[in-house]
């Protein structure tokens, strides 16, 4: 087989040089030159629009509704909370990215799922950070059926693929794809080039034979600049696999999925024996006090398709220097900046002298609006030192006019909130539900922040 032609093309302009160098010398930019292939010449990958969905690469007008719509078959990966991220499985031909730290758990959930499904399909692992034998104890200590379990320690995305195109697995498991090297680049497997090329012939192949693929990918402290946030537009599905590393619980988020939602949460707690789904997820986040402490508030936030119970907690100390901190982990910085002049100018109180932090227990992270409520109110509860009811759940949206404005699905947050045991709420007026919904729940709905103000 013949050499593809490379060369370094700009991230920014698409300039094309024969070699590396440090600046663009068409648009000037500083380390943007890629090493890309630039004539492809296996038949196979001729182009690379040629892989459409289903494996048809006839470039003919169709009419939508001259396709055939067969639901996308999913495969079950026997792990609930993974479907559950998945959309409800596993589509064939699909390409999933799992990126997370190393050490996370994304060899032991893959694994695991690797020998649920070789009950009933072909799967294959291949492994190119581990060796056979680290893989065996791990499939050991595991407690996996290892006659079923297919491993193929190798490197080369060339090797990998001849060996797919004859054993044909349903899935294929990619350990990981910083390991793996294309023979068309001469960039160091792990570079921008290697990982954007490498995981191009893998979505090219799932495309063409059916197989599911799954990628991990590492993602590094430092930027991640060759990790998995180059790959996310390649492929199907993106999963992050996060979680604080003093707990066992993990939290598995889907970022992008083009066959489910995103922002579906999968939670698992890493036991002796792997990766266990959590069915009560709302229990772990919340710290239960024995006494009430100030500054801590509970919230329900939504988190794709169902609702989660989250602790709030906030730290409000005099300032020692000239910069009070605003420090936010799990939930947005500028937000809470924003919030803090909301309280003041609407509501009378500064805390310009104060240094405030929040934390969102449990290492989840908080995304929406509605947790501006609970912020707030957790603040001003470790201003004041003064505990709010152990029993109480808070969410809304705070707008700069001092308002607060109603979130999606507060029914199913309150009933979620019942569910656990909480007894009071104060929510948006427009997200109250009609009376005697919730019987054993005191509802405060609000629409002012000196609604708020005053009830607490
Ligand atoms: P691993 O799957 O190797 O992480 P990654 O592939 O994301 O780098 O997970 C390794 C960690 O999981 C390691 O710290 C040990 C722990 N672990 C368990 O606690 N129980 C187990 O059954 C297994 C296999 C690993
Ligand atoms: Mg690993």
């Amino acid at each position: 087989m013949a050499k593809p032609r490379t060369a370094y093309v700009c991230n920014e302009c698409g300039a094309q040089a024969a070699q590396w160098v440090g600046r663009c010398a068409e648009c000037g930019a500083w380390n943007t030159l890629v090493e890309t292939v630039i004539a492809p010449v296996t038949t196979t990958a001729r182009s690379p629009r040629s892989g459409s969905f289903s494996g048809h690469s006839d470039s003919r007008v169709q009419r939508l509704a001259e396709i055939t719509l067969d639901e996308a078959t999913r495969l079950p990966s026997g792990i609930g909370e993974l479907d559950r991220v998945l959309g409800g499985g596993l589509v064939t031909g699909s390409v999933v990215l799992i990126g997370g730290d190393p050490g996370i758990g994304k060899s032991t959930i893959l694994l695991q799922t690797q020998a649920y499904l070789a009950r009933e399909q072909r799967a294959l692992y291949v492994s190119g950070e581990e060796s056979p034998q680290q893989v065996g104890l791990r499939a050991q200590r595991l407690d996996l059926n290892r006659n079923d379990l297919h491993l193929l320690p190798e490197t080369c995305v060339e090797q990998i693929l001849a060996v797919a195109a004859t054993e044909q697995p349903q899935v294929m498991i990619i350990d990981s794809i910083q390991t793996v090297f294309t023979e068309r680049l001469q960039s160091a497997p792990g570079s921008v080039a290697q990982v954007r090329e490498s995981a191009a012939q893998f979505t090219r192949f799932a495309k063409r034979s059916g197989t599911a693929i799954f990628l991990v990918g590492h993602v590094t402290k430092e930027g991640a600049i060759a990790g998995p946030r180059v790959l996310e537009h390649m492929v199907d599905t993106v999963l992050y696999f996060e979680g604080e590393s003093n707990s066992r619980y993990r939290v598995m988020r889907a970022v992008k999925n083009r066959f489910g939602p995103v922002n579906e949460l999968g939670v698992f707690a890493m036991t002796e024996t792997g990766l266990k789904g959590v069915s009560n997820p709302s229990a772990i986040f919340l710290s239960r006090h024995e006494a009430p402490v100030a500054g801590s508030v509970i919230m329900v936030t939504w988190e794709g398709t169902r609702p989660l119970l989250v602790e709030i907690q906030a730290l409000v100390d005099g300032c020692q220097g000239h910069h009070p901190r605003r420090i936010t982990l799990g939930l947005e910085q500028n937000r809470l900046a924003m919030l803090l002049a909301v309280l003041h100018r609407h509501g009378g109180i500064a805390m310009g002298d104060q240094d405030v932090y929040v934390n969102a227990v449990g290492g989840v992270r908080i995304g929406e609006t509605a947790a501006d409520l609970a912020v707030l109110c957790a603040a001003l509860s470790s201003f004041r030192d003064r505990s709010l009811p152990v029993d109480l759940v808070v969410f809304g949206e705070v707008g700069l006019a001092g308002e607060i404005r109603p979130v999606p699905n507060g029914e199913e947050r309150l009933r979620e909130a019942a569910k656990q045991g909480f007894k009071r709420a104060i929510i948006p007026r427009a997200n109250a539900p009609r009376q005697g919904v919730l019987k054993d729940m005191v509802i405060q709905p609000v629409t002012r922040l000196s609604e708020v103000l005053d009830s607490l």
